[in-house]
């Protein structure tokens, strides 16, 4: 992480360098092509955008949470948590935009855009596995060999919860090595052992403040990503009813089941402990 910035005669002609330049504006304002000339599939096409646009500021701040984490660096890595929570917060808000898109408007240009579908998102499939949740049969759909590189990694690298079980073992808590030891490829099951922590630092948050801080980050996080998940479902409900998805599945019941991830088990479970 960059600590300071380079010194002034670093940077470009300071003098010069333009709004439009330093953002590549003319570049991302003619990267809007929808297929049809219907009125409405811009709304559509820029919902999306934006929406990968903050998928990727998301992982940026996710990856630099899980090496803070990795590295004992508690403050930064809840600075970086709490700017990923407010991210979806400002994607569940921009679903109010394209709640605006009606039946009628949206089959105006469905057929244009056939099998595309938020299914292959390689951002959000990424996000997914950094935050735990591994399900590996959805690498099918992604055949480029520079993505599916880059998911295998995320797939096999220690997840934020992962490595906030590690610390947790630093920290002296008594977590089954087995446990600590998993498969990261796989999804992650409940262990009586993470429970037993998490119920010590919930019952004495003053005496573990900042493990009970970050505990409480994640949590944070989730509850916005489920948000995230509902407020989806929901829209594209009210868009498309019970029709299959573009992307092959069941559409709205695919979208429900995955309602019932959970990504850090233990921290909801806690609650029943108290
Ligand atoms: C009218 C708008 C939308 C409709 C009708 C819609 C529909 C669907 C459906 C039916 C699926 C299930 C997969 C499939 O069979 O296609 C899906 C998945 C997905 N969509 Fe959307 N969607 C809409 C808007 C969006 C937007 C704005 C985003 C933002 C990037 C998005 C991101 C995703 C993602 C990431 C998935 C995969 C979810 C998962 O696997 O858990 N969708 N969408």
């Amino acid at each position: 992480m960059t600590k300071r910035p380079p010194s002034k005669s670093s940077y470009a002609d300071t003098k010069t360098i333009r709004y439009d330049a330093y953002l590549k504006l003319g570049d991302i304002l003619t990267a809007q092509s929808p297929l049809t000339d219907q009125h409405d599939e811009m709304l559509f096409v820029i919902q999306h955008q934006t929406s990968e646009l903050w998928m990727k500021l998301a992982l940026h701040e996710l990856r630099a949470a899980i090496r803070a984490i990795s590295e004992d660096t508690l403050p930064q890595a809840m600075k970086m948590l709490s700017r990923v929570s407010r991210i979806f917060e400002q994607l569940n808000s921009a679903w109010d935009v394209l709640r605006t898109l009606t039946p009628d408007e949206y089959s105006t240009f469905r057929e244009a855009f056939g099998a595309a579908s938020g299914f292959q998102s390689y951002q959000y499939r990424e996000i997914e596995f950094l935050v735990g949740n591994k399900a590996v049969r959805h690498l099918e759909v992604h055949k480029a060999a520079d993505i599916r590189a880059r998911l295998e990694t995320a797939l096999k690298a220690p997840s934020l919860y992962d490595v906030t079980l590690d610390l947790l073992d630093r920290r002296g808590f008594l977590i089954t090595p087995e446990h600590l030891a998993r498969d990261k490829t796989q999804a992650y099951s409940a262990d009586p052992s993470v429970l037993g922590a998490w119920t010590q630092i919930y019952r004495n948050p003053h005496t573990y403040w900042d493990v009970f801080e970050l505990a409480e980050k994640l949590v944070d996080f989730e509850d916005y990503f489920r948000r995230w998940r509902f407020n989806h479902v929901t829209t594209v409900e009210r868009v498309i009813g019970f029709k299959r998805g573009s992307g092959g599945t069941s559409g709205v019941n695919y979208l429900k089941s995955m309602l019932d991830v959970v990504l850090f088990p233990e921290l909801w479970a806690v609650r029943t402990e108290l």
